[in-house]
């Protein structure tokens, strides 16, 4: 078979994995031949890929980024007929399948295409690890390690200087990696978009830990909005999919915490360093392992499916389940990270 690869939406620690566990599985298997699609769906509507031979995949699994590169563009942008631009690009090049590496939009935009008749199968992946059809992402593990680094380093300097620390990090609209690298750089409180606490609140937490004689760290997700926030708290640009695009909610709340309780305070957005670098070795394997899972899915027709985690098997589900509804923090998860705080 002549399959397309293609990486889409923003980056993620364990893109190039998947890429290479799909060829070598295909290659060795299926003696499939392999192409990649330049930055997302932009190379699916423009005609533009390149060649995709087994020696071009070698040791990539270990780097981060894509090889392929990557975007936000939507063949189905204002107007154009997405399907059959694609079908005519996949008829061109004898192409009989796509593997579509990418998050809820990605995701949303191959599940259209499948209905338009492209035989298409998805691979998940996102740092914001929000996708409810799948236990995991790959790039989340990366992602928390880095920022749970960070946040052990903003407590030291925070310690120096008997400072508040205010570290904001990804997570779209929901709260996953600050919960988790909150609660394993061991954060004073954890600001989660699923709970909003108000200013209050989240002053008395950085009060009784500041009482105690310890530099209070403060995690806030960026989709974070207190419950208390007054009208207009933040403003955020649109994306082209128009979902907000987040950021800047730690430089709001450091300056109101030192108004109200005369302690000092910084704020720090981590930011897109979450998502650069080299994979961890969970994110490689996961990556790895549903990449050659994709590979079977395409050889058993599951068009319109996706690879996805349960527990640790690696199992396939409709790609609508992927996008119907998104992966919140559940309360369970928030009680017992909220007995920790102060
Ligand atoms: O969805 C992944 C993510 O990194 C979010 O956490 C973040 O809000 C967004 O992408 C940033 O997007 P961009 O790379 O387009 O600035």
């Amino acid at each position: 078979m002549k399959i397309g690869i293609l990486t889409s939406g923003g980056d993620c620690p364990g893109l190039n994995a998947v890429i290479r566990g799909a060829v070598i599985k295909g290659d060795k298997l299926f003696e499939d031949e392999f192409i990649g699609f330049k930055d997302g769906w932009r190379g699916v509507i423009d005609d533009d890929w390149m060649t995709l031979p087994r020696r071009r995949v070698r040791g990539i699994g270990r780097i981060g980024g894509t090889i392929l590169g990557t975007s936000r563009s939507n063949p189905f942008a204002e107007g154009e007929d997405g399907a059959a631009i694609v079908r005519r690009h996949m008829d061109e090049n004898d192409m009989d399948a796509i593997i579509a590496i990418g998050g809820d939009g990605t995701l949303f935009t191959a599940n259209r295409l499948y209905e338009a008749g492209v035989p298409v199968v998805g691979v998940p992946k996102t740092v914001d690890n929000d996708l409810d059809a799948t236990d995991y992402t790959f790039g989340f593990n990366t992602a928390v390690e880095i920022a749970t680094e960070a946040l052990d380093r903003l407590r030291m300097t925070g310690d120096s200087h008997h400072r508040c620390m205010v570290a904001e990090v990804m997570g779209r609209s929901v709260g996953w990696i600050a919960l988790h690298s909150g609660m394993a750089a061991g954060a004073h409180v954890i600001c989660l978009p699923e709970f909003p606490l108000t200013i209050g609140e989240i002053c008395q937490y950085v009060k009784s830990a500041f009482d105690r004689g310890r530099a209070p760290l403060v995690v806030v997700a960026e989709g974070f909005v207190p419950s208390d926030a007054p009208e207009g708290f933040m403003d955020y640009d649109l994306d082209e999919f128009g979902r907000p695009r987040f950021g800047g909610v730690a430089q709001v709340l450091a300056p109101l915490i030192e108004e109200r309780l005369g302690i000092e305070s910084r704020a720090t957005v981590l930011g897109h360093i979450q998502r650069g670098g080299e994979p961890t070795g969970y994110d490689r394997v996961l990556a790895t392992r549903l990449g050659t899972a994709a590979v079977d899915l395409v050889h058993q027709n599951r068009f319109g499916h996706m690879v996805a985690l349960r527990g640790t098997e690696i199992v396939d589900v409709p790609l609508t389940e992927a996008i119907d509804s998104v992966k919140r923090v559940p309360e369970p998860r928030w009680r017992e990270a909220e007995v920790l705080f102060g």
